[in-house]
């Protein structure tokens, strides 16, 4: 147990298992290293200031409870104008839906209504479509030779589901997606200068892009989500600007939320799938596991693997002193192969069907996750369903970050 003051050894070691993060290596199995952090204990002192907390447990209750906050716009002001919590794409990233606490998240979160069961049945029929018209290409190069399975289906589904459900035409999909790989690092754990600047010329894009879109709806209304929304919030409030400011924060985030997230789930999801020739079998035989598949790839990998709270006050966590306004980091990915939650951790068990953090918990429990496993389910199964066995042509590598999982390729081919 550690003692409640805090060793700037404790720091120090957790630095050099840090850099190890960041290696191609690390970035591709983070795994060792997160059991060597927690081997130290379900907390520990970050480098850098906070805590990273790595058991299961501890994230679970830390994401419930209410002494838990998001880093909002006020906290980011209260560290400074010289951090990064002040550049304009984080200020800007502040004021969506998952960085508000209560009670604006509670009004917020109404507003945006939900992916409910008519909703699903909806979106499920036009997702189908893409998916056999995505597989239909991987089908054509499979047979020629190989193929990257990351760019042609899982950077392709994600974009063409929210945009179609948006209403946002398909000559923009492609500049949406990029500016959502722009963006992103301004919401990982230590972007550079530089990338902190290619995330605010990516938000003030979108920014221009979404606000454009809220004013077109408003002339042109209609049934899609964005149209739907400006209805809402003009009934909520009475300052048409702030309306519409409130309406392009919901399209923004949605979008964003929807894209990497999805893409890095459906590439890990075929990447567990074809590495093991045993997996295709069992899914042949058994598609009723197929939602469990998609649920122990969520727990084994994670597209997010970390999620970032502050404390409301001073408090006492695993015996460290946290005090107000400090920040700890929830690492979903270590907490997923927590030994005291899941027995043989490591091992990817198609038949698991666990319970995991990767779609967060408590209040902003993800809006979209109804989505999100349609899309995995109905592509897993129609690949198992439609192609021919595919195996894995060469190891993937990974984009360089922690928190925001990527894959940059999947080379597949007939087995
Ligand atoms: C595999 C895909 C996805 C993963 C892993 C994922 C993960 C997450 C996580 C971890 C959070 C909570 C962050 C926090 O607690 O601070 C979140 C929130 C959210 N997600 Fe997702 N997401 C996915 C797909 C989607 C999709 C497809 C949409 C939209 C259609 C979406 C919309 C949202 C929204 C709006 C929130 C904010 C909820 C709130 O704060 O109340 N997500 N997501």
């Amino acid at each position: 147990m550690p003692s409640v003051t805090l060793p700037s050894t404790d720091r120090r070691a957790t630095a050099s298992l840090f850099s190890r993060l960041r290696t191609p290596k690390g970035q591709a199995d983070p795994f060792p290293i997160y059991a060597e952090l927690q081997g130290r204990g379900a907390v520990s002192p970050a480098p850098w200031g906070g805590f990273l907390v790595t058991g299961f447990r501890a994230c679970d209750q830390i994401l419930r409870n209410n002494n838990w906050l998001e880093p909002d716009t006020r906290w980011r002001e209260r560290q400074g104008g010289s951090t990064r919590w002040s550049a304009p794409s984080s200020r800007e990233i502040s004021r969506t839906l998952p960085a508000l606490n209560r009670p604006e998240h509670t009004r917020v979160r109404r507003s945006a209504g939900s992916f409910d069961r008519t909703t699903i049945e909806l979106i499920g029929r036009r997702v189908s479509r893409i998916v056999d018209g995505l597989l239909d290409i991987v089908d054509e190069r499979v047979r020629a030779g190989e193929a990257d399975f990351a760019a042609l289906v899982s950077e392709e589904l994600p974009v063409a589901t929210i945009g179609d459900w948006l209403g946002l035409p398909s000559a923009d999909w492609s500049r949406l997606r990029e500016l959502t790989h722009d963006q992103v690092f301004t919401q990982e754990l230590h972007p550079t200068a530089s990338q902190l600047a290619r995330s605010d010329t990516a938000m003030a894009e979108l920014r221009a892009y979404f606000l454009g879109l809220v004013r077109e709806r408003r002339l042109r209304p209609g049934e899609d989500p964005v149209s739907r929304w400006i209805r809402n919030w003009d009934a909520l409030e009475p300052d048409r600007d702030k309306a519409d400011e409130a309406v392009y924060f919901l399209a923004l985030f949605v979008l964003l939320a929807a894209l990497e997230t999805t893409s890095t789930l459906l590439s890990t999801m075929t990447l567990r799938l074809v590495e093991e020739p045993g997996r295709w079998s069992l899914l042949a035989e058994r598609p009723d596991l197929v939602p469990a598949f998609v649920e122990e790839t969520l727990r084994h990998d994670p597209p997010t693997h970390v999620i970032s709270r502050i404390a409301a006050q001073d408090c006492l966590l695993d015996g460290y002193e946290v005090r107000a306004d400090d920040m700890v980091h929830l690492m979903v990915g270590a907490a997923h192969r927590d030994p005291d939650r899941f027995s043989d951790p490591d091992v990817f068990d198609p038949r698991r069907a666990p319970t995991h953090l990767a779609f967060s918990g408590g209040i902003h429990y993800c809006l979209g996750a109804p989505l999100a496993r349609l899309e995995a389910q109905t592509l897993l199964s129609r690949t198992v369903a439609r192609l021919p066995r595919l195996t894995l042509v060469r190891r993937p590598s990974h984009a360089p970050r922690i928190a925001f999982r990527r894959l940059l390729n999947l080379d597949v081919a007939p087995a």
